[in-house]
């Protein structure tokens, strides 16, 4: 079955082509460079940027996957969580791909996308499994018992981990996204230079980062460094203290869940998950016996794909959606 997925929901247009799980073509077109200036995503041009690409990325999809859009069996559509604005363009778009060609569509939540890339993957887990997403939108652990079946276990009380990760960057005048600038940077700093708070809600698998970027903030004054304008070994410096008290929280968090559970597998997804000293301390956890799933940090990062494979296996499950299907800002999983 060809299946073409579509992912708005942020600031990348990406289309993919799968042939069941086989990924045939995953573009995604960044928009970074319109939003890098303003710090963040600004939703007005994130919308309008969609509207302009999607056309021409579906077209380099089905060209790099050498099929016609005749041929595509089914259309899977994320409809949510995101920005609104973002997501109505690729939700549109997917509906009138689907009433021209006359085959079905389906809508995927973007956190089942976030969990599902694993199945991209030549090595999958059996059900079931713990999975955290751990974005710039989410913070969050699930239990997950099959397709479809998901139980949220603990959530960011506040900032997402990423979200932490691109405030920091902003104070350090690092630019946007944060995330990679501050694992690059951090690869040649002293973790322990400076010692930061490690925001960890005890008995509970509940997250809190806001207080981490306090902490940060409060550093800046006392040592009376100007926000935006850090020196460089202080940045470096920093930046490894940051991500290291985060990924601590993270791995205490996951061993806590994965005992608690009983589970003896992770999946760790989503935008942060591409952070290189989360993917090594992960995989310090198949010491202690678990078994580590993280997909390729291109799978890890918003994609078409990852919504793809998940419309896939709900369509499997004799699950679709019809034209009226809308799109959620806020859509739980
Ligand atoms: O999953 P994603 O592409 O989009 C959302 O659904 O949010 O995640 C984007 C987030 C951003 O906050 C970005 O700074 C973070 O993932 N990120 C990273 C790394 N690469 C991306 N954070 C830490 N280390 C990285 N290498
Ligand atoms: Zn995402």
């Amino acid at each position: 079955m060809l299946i073409l997925g579509i992912d708005t929901s942020c600031d990348d247009t990406s289309v993919a082509i799968l042939e069941d799980r086989r990924i045939l073509s995953n573009i995604v077109s960044s928009q970074i460079k319109f939003h890098s200036k303003y710090g963040g995503i600004v939703p007005e041009i994130a919308s309008r940027k969609h509207m302009e690409w999607i056309w021409n990325v579906t077209e380099e999809a089905l060209d790099s996957a050498k099929i016609k859009l005749k041929d595509v069996d089914l259309i899977a559509v994320c409809h949510g969580p995101g920005l609104i604005g973002s997501l109505l363009v690729g939700l549109c778009f997917g509906k009138a791909l689907s009433f021209s060609i006359k085959k079905p569509i389906v809508g995927v939540n973007h956190l089942e996308g976030h969990i599902q890339a694993v199945f991209l993957e030549e090595k999958f887990p059996d059900f079931p499994f713990l999975s955290l997403i751990v974005s710039g939108g989410h913070t969050s652990l699930y239990r997950v018992d099959d397709f479809g079946e998901y139980r949220e276990i603990g959530r960011t009380r506040d900032d997402a981990a990423g979200e932490a990760f691109d405030k920091v960057a902003k104070m350090l005048g690092l630019g946007y996204p944060g995330g990679p600038v501050i694992d690059n940077l951090a690869q040649e700093g002293d973790p322990l230079k400076y010692s930061l708070p490690k925001p960890f809600l005890p008995g509970t698998f509940d997250f809190s980062f806001s207080g981490l970027k306090t902490a940060v903030k409060v550093l800046f004054k006392t040592l009376g460094i100007p926000e935006g304008n850090a020196p460089d070994d202080f940045k470096r410096d920093l930046a490894a203290a940051f991500q290291k008290v985060v990924v601590e929280v993270l791995i205490e968090k996951i061993k806590m869940a994965l005992k608690a559970e009983k589970l003896d597998k992770v999946v760790i997804t989503g935008g942060v998950a591409a952070n290189s000293l989360l993917r090594k301390k992960a995989m310090d956890l198949k010491e202690e016996g678990f078994q580590v799933y993280l997909p390729s940090k291109a799978l890890c990062t918003d994609n078409a794909a990852m919504i793809a494979v998940a419309g896939f296996h709900k369509f499997r499950r004799g699950i679709k959606s019809d034209l009226f299907l809308n799109a959620r800002a806020y859509l739980p999983l």
